[in-house]
């Protein structure tokens, strides 16, 4: 959890800073009294829990408050800088009160990043002649944005950007006719503002003559083509347009851009759905520095002209459908590229192997852009990469012998992922942040680590031999290794007892290997760990007491090992954990009703092991499983995105007769497997209770019993396997509620009467149902006859408390929800986490990451996006 460690530290110093930086304030001048009164009553209108204006009690003179800016000779003040530096705990809120009025030389103002609860921006503020900045961005400011704004002429600089909000309704604009009169403006954002209603954006902003700078992300705006008919910028130096939702071709008012007085030099428009080729006129923009194109449906090729931008830094074109040949010839110009972005297209770099580039790259985004089959050597004259990323680019070849020390210089990241690079990496140190080296042909032994390596990916290889000489390594200082994947290689041998070296470790797979022995107690001080997989290994003996240590586990896969004894009663200690998979191993005895302590768990798959003795009734426990609406105490905002970092967990489970792997959607799945173990007694009527289970398997016991008469509560049911157990009675009329139901298995039990008619319990043909001899109904072929007919059909009412529809399925039409589509959904329209986690993208100015989250928003590929985004990951600061 690197990202959520960074972002409360980071903050944080930036308020100690900022909090030292107004103790040496200049002390000089002594404050108006009738702006410093204003100021109080200013004060005492706003919510302050952090005490952040404190100073503005203790010091006599107002202008050494905590924001506060006088002018040098008058002392009048001139600045109120009220940004919010640190997190959400340091917002102010309340009321802006109009007595800032009374500060008539006021030219800066900024209260960026507070909390105004979605209160409409004041119109008063458009009073305030003399602003020349105005800054409410992320300040949770809602509702229509005054028109009275338009009356601050001398204005140069106005961001009302992040309008997405906890409140509703987010900030909008109906006419923006009010901005031409801004006529100073040269910087403005109204980024996330829903600007949808305004169709003549365009040419109100392009009004601005003096406008320089203009940002309007996420602003869903449909149509970049002027309606009347005129484009009139003149001043534009950056254009933003990015995350809307424009679905035309790139229109050619763009490329006139390049005649105003100041030349275009900056244009993002990344995540729209523009179509249709890049046009020759692009060569028109010469002074284009940075252009992202990123994640559009432009097609075609590569117009010539843009070999021609020779003051190209940033070249960002990935995620399109570009097709054609890119050679060395193209590059001869851009000899100021630093970024290059090409992946996810169908482009193919086809370069001489001596290739000298004109170029010194820093970050090279070639994911999924054919560059293969030769390795592409010409990389050895690249001296300054910090980032690089040539993960499926089709390169069967071998790694040159210069390429580990060379790569050793390249910090943040390299991915040679999903490639087919063979080479021996015995005695390679590997030094990069970031190390993805998954699914190539690397073999010999494990290679060393230098201690800043954090995640090292080496998953889906050739690796051999011991792994204790790799955890036993010396290492040249204290590891900051946080993940490791080791997981699918031929890894043998013991698990040593070196684990004290990895502390920082917060996930490790090494599952299917050919390790064996005990699981060494020495991991009970991985103190940090969050995920631990070592399913299919040879792993014998008990499961250590000591991992009982490991308190933020909250995934164990020890699946399909050889390991003995009990199903520990500790685990019940361990409440952090979600998933626990320990299926097929060789548990016996009883499953602890201890376990019901942990109210996290997701997944319980304890299947194909010895257990004996009765299901615990304490099910219904498992408060995750059970209640609605609760997503939002259980995972921080950062966790339940955590899936669009490569970080994401991944679990193999066995789900309508199908093991399949469940990666990004893990932790949206609810799944109990107790199935092929030697459970007895019956099925705990209290298990009906876990409304949001979806997969449930008893099958292959010794269950005795009926079937609990409220299982139609578990409304979210897709997945029901009774099979081959000894139940009996009849199967309860409230099946029928199960709305959701698409696999179901009953077969091979005593139960008996009329199959209950609905629409679902018909859908599923006779394999259902077979091997219970008194069954009776469609679809079996056995007709009823009239005693096994039910007296009056009593199915659950539908407001009966706890059977009300999960609301995000609405809409979603009839039939069986594929790819848990149902829970993807019910995140996106969380509109409170979308904004915390917008607002911390916005912060770290990732434009990508807020692509993909947008992207999501639109139900997009969004399982497909999961997969790619770890290739995105270290864009931060394009
Ligand atoms: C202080 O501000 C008030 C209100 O703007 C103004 O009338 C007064 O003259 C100022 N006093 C001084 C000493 O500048
Ligand atoms: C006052 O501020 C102005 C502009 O910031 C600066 O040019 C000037 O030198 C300052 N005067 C004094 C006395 O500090
Ligand atoms: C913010 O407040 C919450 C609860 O009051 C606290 O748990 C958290 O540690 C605080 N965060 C910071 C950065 O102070
Ligand atoms: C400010 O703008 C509003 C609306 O555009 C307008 O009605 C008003 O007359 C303007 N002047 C002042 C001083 O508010
Ligand atoms: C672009 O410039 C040309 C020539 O200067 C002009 O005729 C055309 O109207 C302009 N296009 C737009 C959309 O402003
Ligand atoms: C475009 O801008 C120019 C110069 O600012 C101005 O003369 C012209 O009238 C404007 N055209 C339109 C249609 O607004
Ligand atoms: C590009 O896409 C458009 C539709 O958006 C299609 O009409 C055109 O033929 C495509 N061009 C190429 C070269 O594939
Ligand atoms: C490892 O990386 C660091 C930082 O990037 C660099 O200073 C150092 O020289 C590298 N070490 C080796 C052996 O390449
Ligand atoms: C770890 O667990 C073992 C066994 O439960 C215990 O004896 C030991 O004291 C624990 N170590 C630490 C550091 O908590
Ligand atoms: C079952 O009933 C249907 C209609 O009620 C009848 O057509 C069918 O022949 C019966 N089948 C058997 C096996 O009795």
């Amino acid at each position: 959890m690197a990202i959520s460690k960074a972002m409360i530290v980071f903050p944080l110093l930036c308020f100690l800073f900022s909090t030292i930086s107004t103790l040496s304030h200049p002390n000089t001048l002594v404050c108006n009294k009738t702006e410093k009164r204003a100021l109080l009553s200013f004060k005492h209108a706003l919510f302050d829990p952090a005490h952040s204006l404190s100073s503005w009690s203790t010091h006599e003179d107002c202008c050494g408050w905590n924001g506060v800016y006088c002018h040098n000779i008058t002392g009048r003040v001139i600045k109120l800088d009220l940004t919010n530096p640190g997190s959400s705990n340091f917002s102010l809120g309340g009321k802006v009160s109009h007595v800032l009025l009374q500060l008539e030389f006021l030219n800066y103002l900024d209260l960026s990043w507070n909390d105004f609860e979605g209160t409409p921006i004041p119109s008063f503020l458009g009073s305030m002649r003399s602003l020349t900045y105005l800054d409410l961005s992320y300040a949770s400011f809602g509702g229509p944005i005054p028109p009275q704004l338009g009356n601050l002429s001398n204005l140069q600089h106005l961001d009302l950007g992040g309008g997405y909000s906890f409140y509703e309704p987010q900030l909008y604009v109906e006419n923006l006719g009010w901005i031409t009169h801004l006529s100073s403006l040269e910087y403005l954002s109204m980024s996330e503002v829903d600007l949808q209603r305004e169709v003549h954006w365009l040419e109100s902003t392009s009004m601005l003559s003096s406008l320089s700078e203009l940002y309007l992300y996420a602003c869903e705006l449909n149509n970049m083509s002027p309606s009347l008919g005129y484009v009139n910028f003149t001043s534009l130096t950056v254009l933003a347009l990015g995350l809307n939702n424009f679905n035309h071709e790139i229109p050619n008012w763009l490329f006139n851009l390049s005649t105003s007085r100041t030349p275009l030099n900056v244009l993002y428009l990344p995540s729209n759905q523009l179509t249709g080729q890049i046009p020759e006129y692009l060569g028109n923009l010469s002074s284009l520095t940075r252009l992202l194109l990123y994640g559009n449906r432009l097609n075609g090729t590569l117009p010539s002209s843009l070999w021609l931008l020779s003051n190209l830094e940033l070249l960002f074109i990935g995620n399109n459908s570009l097709a054609g040949t890119i050679s060395e010839v193209h590059f001869n110009k851009l000899s100021k590229l630093k970024t290059l972005d090409m992946s996810s297209t169908s482009l193919i770099f086809k370069v001489k192997s001596n290739w000298v580039p004109p170029f010194q790259l820093e970050e090279m985004w070639m994911s999924s852009c054919q560059m293969g089959p030769n390795f592409p050597t010409w990389l050895e004259t690249q001296t300054s990469l910090r980032y690089l990323d040539i993960s499926k680019s089709g390169i069967v070849d071998i790694a040159p012998k210069w390429f580990w020390k060379w790569a050793s210089h390249i910090d943040r990241l390299i991915d040679l992922s999903d490639n087919q690079i063979s080479g021996n990496l015995s005695g390679v140190l590997l030094n990069n942040t970031k190390i993805y080296l998954s699914s190539n042909c690397f073999m010999g032994e494990l290679p060393r680590l230098s201690p800043q390596v954090s995640v090292l990916d080496m998953a889906n290889n050739s690796f051999s031999g011991p792994i204790s000489p790799f955890l036993c390594q010396k290492l040249n200082g204290k590891s900051n290794l946080q993940t490791l994947d080791m997981s699918t290689n031929s890894l043998s041998g013991e698990l040593s007892h070196c684990w004290t070296y990895w502390q920082s470790l917060t996930h490790l797979n090494l599952g299917n290997n050919n390790l064996s022995g005990k699981i060494p107690g020495s991991m009970g001080s991985l103190f940090e760990l969050e995920a631990l997989h070592l399913h299919n290994n040879s792993l014998s003996g008990d499961i250590p007491p000591s991992l009982r240590n490991c308190t933020s586990l909250g995934l164990l896969d020890l699946g399909g090992n050889k390991l003995s004894g009990n199903l520990p009663s500790w685990m019940g200690e361990t409440t952090t954990l979600k998933a626990l998979r320990l299926r097929s191993n060789k548990l016996i005895g009883n499953i602890p009703p201890q376990i019901c302590q942990l109210s996290s768990l997701i997944i319980l798959d304890v299947a194909n092991n010895s257990l004996s003795g009765t299901i615990p009734k304490c099910f219904n426990n498992f408060s995750l499983m059970a209640t609605t609406g609760t997503e939002d105490d259980a995972f921080s905002f950062l966790e339940l995105f955590s899936f669009m970092r490569k970080d994401y967990e991944n679990l193999m489970l066995i789900i309508k007769g199908r093991e399949s792997e469940y990666g990004s959607i893990l932790k949206f799945v609810r799944s109990i497997d107790l199935s092929s173990n030697n459970l007895s007694g019956s099925i705990p009527t209290k298990i009906s209770s876990l409304s949001r289970l979806e997969f449930l398997n008893l099958s292959c016991n010794n269950l005795m019993g009926s079937i609990p008469e409220k299982i139609g509560r578990m409304e979210a049911l897709e997945s029901l396997d009774l099979s081959r157990n000894h139940l009996s009675g009849e199967i309860p009329p409230s099946m029928t509620n199960l709305s959701f139901l698409s696999h179901l298995n009953l077969s091979y039990n005593n139960f008996s009467g009329r199959i209950p008619s609905s629409t679902q319990l018909q859908t599923f043909d006779a394999f259902s149902y077979i091997g219970n001899a008194e069954l009776c109904g469609a679809p079996l072929t056995k007709n009823c006859t009239e005693g096994e007919d039910f007296q009056g059909i009593d199915v659950i009412d539908e407001n009966e408390e706890g059977s009300e529809i999960p609301w995000f399925y609405i809409g979603m039409g009839l039939g069986f929800i594929v790819g848990f589509w149902g829970v993807c959904v019910a995140l996106l329209f969380k509109k409170a986490w979308r904004h915390a986690y917008f607002q911390f993208l916005y912060r770290v100015k990732d434009w990508v990451y807020v692509a993909i989250a947008i992207r999501l928003n639109r139900l997009q590929n969004n399982l497909r996006v999961s997969e790619t985004h770890h290739h995105l990951i270290n864009f931060c600061f394009i």
